[in-house]
């Protein structure tokens, strides 16, 4: 049995008969990676869930890997140490990958607090394929809003490594969009997106 990270070397690769774009000749748009980071109850999921729905609604073939979603299945199994989120981060995109090869747009919101790890994330990706989008908001803030009531726990000491309070967020040293959650609506969100997808596939 292999351990995790190691590679089976009595494996091949099958070409597909059919190419990546081909398949967003099918879609009729470029298919690439929205990659939402953030601080818990910084706006990640509100935000990644309203773009989907104004993108579906534009007609563009789009997919959310939330990250609290994938927690509940294929991630299941992974905890908030180091080296789950990074395991987490490596397969939501990994998974993303194999959407952008099916010529479908996908975004992914996940806490991803490590630089490194979103790198990675990254490096599995064409050039203009994987955009990095920061979820900005102040740490005070969020607690405030504090959605789940999980500042609250890890104040107390109930959740433990939580990002933000006893577990470090690294912010985006690069992100190809900031979007300012405590002053911008939902909406001056959205749109600041799809006025960068649009100036860039359009
Ligand atoms: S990540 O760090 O691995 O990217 P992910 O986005 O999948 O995190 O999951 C974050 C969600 O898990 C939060 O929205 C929160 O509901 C929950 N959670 C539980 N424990 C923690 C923790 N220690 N730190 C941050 N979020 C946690």
């Amino acid at each position: 049995m292999l351990n995790r990270g190691e590679s089976n070397q009595h494996i091949s690769w099958l070409e597909s008969a059919i190419t990546k774009e081909d398949r967003q000749k099918v879609h009729g748009h470029k298919s690439f990676m929205l990659w939402l980071t953030g601080l818990s109850g910084s706006g990640k999921s509100t935000i990644a869930n309203a773009l989907q729905l104004e993108l579906f609604n534009k007609g563009v073939s789009v997919y959310l890997l939330d990250g609290d979603n994938l927690r509940h299945g294929i991630n299941s199994d992974l905890t908030h140490n180091m080296e789950d989120r990074k395991e987490n981060i490596r397969r939501t995109a990994e998974i993303g990958k194999l959407f952008v090869d099916a010529g479908i747009v996908v975004i992914a919101a996940l806490i991803s607090p490590y630089q490194k790890d979103r790198e990675i994330a990254r490096s599995l990706f064409g050039k203009d394929e994987f955009i990095e989008i920061y979820v900005s908001c102040p740490i005070e803030e969020c607690e405030k809003r504090d959605p789940k009531g999980l500042y609250k726990k890890a104040r107390k000491g109930e959740i433990l490594k939580f990002t933000g309070i006893d577990d470090p967020y690294e912010e985006p040293a690069n992100p190809e969009i900031i979007l300012d959650t405590s002053n911008w609506s939902i909406e001056e969100c959205t749109s600041a997106v799809t006025k960068y997808l649009f100036d860039r596939f359009c």
